[in-house]
């Protein structure tokens, strides 16, 4: 029996839970239960991260104590993971006590080789980031709240680990994946590895585990951190726990965190005489398309509340279907409903939905017998018999989507079958062999479906009963993933469509509002207006109006001043020198208190006003026509 042992990032427990450490975490549920349904013993660990500045204050700012604050915390992502169908066997603290001995044990181990020592270190301290800028960073860098700060600290000596980990990393091709981010750590180590500071003084972080040669400081983050992959699973007790799980066979991260895990964490253990991971896999990054803004669903869509409105299955499929693993991936709205609608509703459901009617409406939703095997038969029982072996490896490079994609590969051939073999067709002539044919589609269906249970465990749980059968945790058992698990004279269950389309209520265009034209003039009519260009030489606020200007301008022959209403739009200042057009021979009038000579043009679309100005430089009194 093999076992295996797979892990996400602890999360920074103040944060909320978002799509990205929804991604990592259902990434490892579907690994963990495809290797259960294997029949591997299996270990899925995930957790949160405690300690730290960032805590501290959040607790002072809401007056509670730092314990506090992360047990109230900590309760979205427990609710969330569950809320997910999340199946961890472990969800681990980084407050628990036993995980802060192993801490301590750990320091206390390379304490007592030599491997941690104190020292000084002066440098550019960011306070906004909590920690020392390198001189390269700092003079590189736009940094706000920046001090000159010395201060002592205990050191880890990562950088006697710099040769051994290069050639480790070279002698152990699956140790990071995917391979060009193996090349990205490589690359880094070029560079000297200087040693890792691992603490902070009390009386600058407090919220920390102690360390256990100095009670004046707390050991820092990553070092906290990164050892809950094994105090987990019971390190230091050499007990079969700790050894039948570890070196674990993934540490599931985003690029984030990639250096932590492939550089400080394996240097880590290899002072500790432990062996490294099997393999660290970084993936991409969740961007947020234009989900936000998509019209379709009108408000703002935060995309975990897609699980209440379409169910967690479908979330979770989205996720582990558009992403391919190691490369970003953009989240939209429009991507999600599509998916859905063809893979979901189309492919998967839809064919449910045809076998079972054919099924229910003429064999009385009883299995019938498989009869005589035909070539054409057993072209459909390999592509379902190589499907097993086709997934496990996809999945054991993380490649969750292409694994999926040979399912709906499979699911094609069924399709294909039915169109070759007609059933509809044959049961007007030979109602055997139509039985045969339905027997064999429904049977390559469970097959393939089966294998969908890690990603949509609920769905395809509700698939498999319609097919007449149970969903179980182990598929290993019982024969599940063979050919003709379901016996002839099953009965199957009904579906009133395990995937309901998702109708997308297009929200027509704004129609633009009819224009609403004043009544014909004649030719004449318009020509009685005389039209100017004129130049403004000086403009200022009306004495009695806020939204008046007193413009003086320039008509070639004249001067003339024009109270126009743009104060709100234009300061004076800027519309000295500017031509604009005005209409010359209307009547002056007083505008509170002030003569206008001629009105200027200008358009206004409710949101903007704008003077109407000649596109080239034209002569002030210029006619316009
Ligand atoms: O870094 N796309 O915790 P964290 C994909 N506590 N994945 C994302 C993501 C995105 N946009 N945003 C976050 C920490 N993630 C430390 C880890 S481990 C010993 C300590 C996921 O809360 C991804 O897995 O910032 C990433 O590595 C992780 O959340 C970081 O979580
Ligand atoms: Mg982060």
């Amino acid at each position: 029996m093999s076992r295996f042992y797979v892990t996400t990032p602890i999360y920074y427990v103040n944060d909320e839970p978002h799509i990205g450490h929804a991604y990592t975490t259902i990434l490892a549920d579907v690994v963990a239960r495809f290797h259960r349904a294997l029949g591997d013993e299996t270990y899925f660990l995930t957790g949160t991260d405690e300690h730290g500045q960032k805590v501290q204050q959040a607790a002072e700012k809401r007056g509670v104590s730092p314990q506090q604050h992360v047990d109230e915390y900590v309760v979205r992502f427990q609710e969330k993971w569950d809320a997910l169908n999340i199946q961890y066997d472990q969800f681990i603290r980084t407050t628990q006590d036993n995980h802060k001995s192993v801490v301590s044990f750990l320091l206390q181990k390379l304490w007592d080789k030599g491997l941690i020592y104190k020292d000084t270190y002066e440098g550019w301290y960011s306070v906004a980031e909590e920690r020392f800028l390198t001189d390269k960073e700092y003079e590189e860098g736009e940094w706000r709240d920046v001090k000159r700060l010395s201060e002592s600290n205990y050191w880890f000596k990562m950088s006697a680990y710099q040769e051994d980990l290069i050639n480790y990393i070279h002698d152990n091709p699956d140790f990071i994946q995917p391979a060009f981010r193996k090349n990205e750590v490589l690359g880094f180590l070029r560079q000297e590895l200087g040693d890792l500071c691992i603490s902070r003084p009390k009386a600058r972080l407090n919220w920390g585990i102690e360390l256990p040669f100095d009670n004046e400081y707390v050991t820092y983050v990553w070092f906290d951190a990164l050892t809950n992959y094994i105090s987990a699973i019971g390190y230091p007790n050499q007990d079969e726990t700790f050894k039948q799980w570890w070196p674990v066979d993934f540490h599931l991260i985003g690029k984030d965190i990639l250096t932590t895990h492939a550089v400080y964490w394996p240097t880590m253990l290899m002072a500790a005489d432990l062996p490294l991971p099997k393999t660290i896999f970084a993936h991409g990054w969740w961007l947020m398309g234009d989900a936000k803004m998509s019209k379709s669903l009108g408000n703002v869509v935060r995309p975990l509340d897609l699980a209440n409105e379409y169910g967690v299955d479908a979330l979770r499929y989205f996720l582990m279907r558009e992403m391919t693993p190691g490369q970003d991936a953009s989240f939209t709205m429009d991507g999600f409903i599509s998916r859905y609608n063809s893979d979901l509703a189309n492919d998967l459901g839809n064919m449910v939905n045809r076998i079972t009617k054919l099924l229910g409406r003429n064999f009385d939703f009883i299995l019938p017998d498989p009869g005589e095997t035909m070539p054409v038969d057993s072209d459909l029982v390999q592509h379902v018999a190589a499907l097993r072996e086709k997934v496990a490896s996809e999945l054991d490079q993380m490649r969750v989507n292409y694994a999926i994609t040979h399912v709906f590969d499979v699911l094609r051939e069924i399709n294909r079958y039915l169109e070759e073999t007609a059933p509809w067709k044959l049961l007007k002539t030979d109602k055997d062999r139509a039985g045969a044919v339905l027997y064999n589609a429904a049977e390559a269906l469970r097959l393939s479906a089966v294998h969908l249970y890690p990603v949509m465990p609920e769905k395809i749980s509700q698939l498999l009963e319609v097919m007449g059968t149970s969903a179980k945790s182990r598929f290993s058992e019982d024969g599940w993933f063979e050919w003709g698990h379901n016996k002839p004279g099953t009965k199957l269950g009904k579906t009133d469509g395990l995937f309901p389309r998702i109708e997308v209520q297009e929200v027509p265009e704004e129609a633009p509002e009819k224009l609403d034209i004043k009544d014909e003039i004649s030719f004449d009519d318009f020509m009685k207006m005389d039209i100017r260009v004129a130049k403004i030489i000086k403009a200022e606020k009306h004495p009695n109006a806020d939204k008046l200007l007193k413009l003086q301008v320039d008509l070639g022959a004249e001067q003339r001043q024009v109270i126009a209403g743009i104060a709100e739009h234009y300061s004076p200042e800027n519309l000295v020198g500017k031509s604009v057009s005005i209409v010359a021979n209307l009547k002056p009038a007083k505008i509170r208190g002030e003569l206008s000579q001629g009105m200027i043009l200008a358009a206004d679309d409710g949101k903007v006003v704008s003077p109407l100005i000649p596109l080239k430089d034209v002569d002030p009194g210029s006619k316009v026509r």
